[in-house]
């Protein structure tokens, strides 16, 4: 079966992640042109070598790069917590606690209002850029919740996290051992057909080194593949236990001891940094140069929940990875891209390459630099999803 071809030329600045390709650890081609073919881009190269095809677009000089991969969104909830977050900044501390304010409101929710706001913010994301999202459970927990959770972001994305084990659910807040057992058990068989990964969250207030393990052992039990919220709050045991499972992530990684940062660099767990989150809880950033300069690979999330990091905007975390984290423009575009991709697992996105699908993500600008360079101000012309042309 043949498929359409499309052109695009004029690419001013092209961003492939493919360092084959162009210079740098971003593969930068200028003056580039991309052929896509159906869902899957076809030819990478020097414009004035391109070769026809059925459509053609002119991008007029503008930047060209990979979709945006977030690896980490939390989207299947319902309600708002403005009035946390202006308490927040009034003075008061983030905590764990607050998940509970919007469980009960998940819990309220049908099952159409949860996919409606879904769809909402999948939406929204992708006119920002984002062509591939992670998105996890945690709001309901209760066996039917966490399930129907999954099911609902499953018709939305591959990419779905049984995170049963966000925080104990009030039920059992007198015995969070009855918690996991239920996680591990009941819970995990009626959410593993819905889910590609296990996550836990652990932290002080949430799950200790221990009952993280055993969540995450039973996920790996029955087939999931393991990412944690680790180090978030404060000093613990979540990157290492990362590490040591084998974990495709350890995300958020706030507060790393040299031995947590030696451990991610000399693995293949990526450091996954959510600096909306220290944003929305005015928390210290983690440091994106200490991770880099050990070798570690870097991803850039957005971490969009109601609680700790409503937004859904990748190039604001690039922004603030560069002006707070110590990273360059070039390291924080390739967090974004590569890196979500890294932290994925998936070969097939993060890159514009021959063979990788076509995501692309149009600027309204000259250089991905302007993803930094220009805070806040939306850049987006145009953003190509498996090929079909959807902004
Ligand atoms: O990644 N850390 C745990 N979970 C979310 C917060 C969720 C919430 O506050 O509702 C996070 O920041
Ligand atoms: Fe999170």
């Amino acid at each position: 079966m043949s498929t359409r071809t499309t052109l695009i030329t004029g690419i001013g600045s092209l961003v492939t992640n493919d360092p084959g390709h162009g210079t740098g650890p971003l593969g930068l081609l200028t003056d580039a042109a991309v052929v896509l073919d159906g869902g899957t881009v076809a030819w990478v190269g020097p414009a004035a070598q391109a070769p026809a095809a059925d459509e053609h677009f002119d991008a007029e000089g503008r930047a060209l790069l990979p979709g945006f991969v977030d690896s980490h969104a939390h989207l299947v909830f319902a309600g708002d917590r403005t009035a946390e977050f202006n308490a927040r900044m009034s003075g008061q501390a983030y905590s764990a606690g607050g998940i509970r304010t919007t469980v009960a409101a998940t819990r309220a929710a049908s099952d159409a209002e949860l996919d409606a706001n879904l769809a909402r913010f999948v939406r929204e994301a992708l006119r920002q850029g984002t062509t591939t999202i992670e998105c996890k459970s945690g709001y309901g927990l209760t066996v039917e919740d966490e399930a129907r959770a999954l099911r609902i972001a499953a018709r939305h994305t591959p990419e779905t996290t049984y995170l049963g084990a966000h925080i104990v659910a009030p039920e059992y807040a007198e015995d969070p051992a009855g918690y996991v057992d239920l996680v591990t058990g009941e819970m995990l068989d009626a959410c593993a057909p819905h889910a590609r990964w296990v996550d836990v969250f652990c932290e002080k207030g949430a799950f200790d080194g221990d009952q993280a393990r055993a969540v995450l052992t039973a996920g790996i039990a029955r087939g999931l593949t393991p990412r944690v919220h680790a180090n978030q709050l404060s000093y613990g045991p979540g990157v290492q236990l990362a590490v040591e499972l084998g974990a495709a992530s350890a995300d958020h990684c706030t507060h790393l001891t040299d031995e947590d940062v030696a451990a991610l660099a000399g693995s293949g767990t990526v450091a996954t940094l959510l600096p909306g989150a220290e944003f929305s809880t005015r928390a210290e950033y983690p440091s994106g140069r200490r991770l880099l300069d050990a070798g570690a690979v870097v991803a850039l999330s957005t971490d969009c929940n109601p609680g700790s990091s409503f937004t859904s905007s990748m190039a604001f975390c690039i922004a603030v990875a560069v002006r707070e984290m110590g990273m360059t423009p070039d390291e924080a575009v390739w967090a974004a891209t590569a890196g979500g991709a890294h932290a994925l697992r998936r070969g097939d996105v993060g890159t514009v390459a021959v063979g990788s699908r076509a995501d692309l993500l149009l600027l309204d600008a000259p250089s991905h630099v302007h993803l930094a360079y220009r805070p806040g101000v939306p850049l987006t012309a145009a953003v190509w999803r498996a090929g079909v042309r959807e902004v």
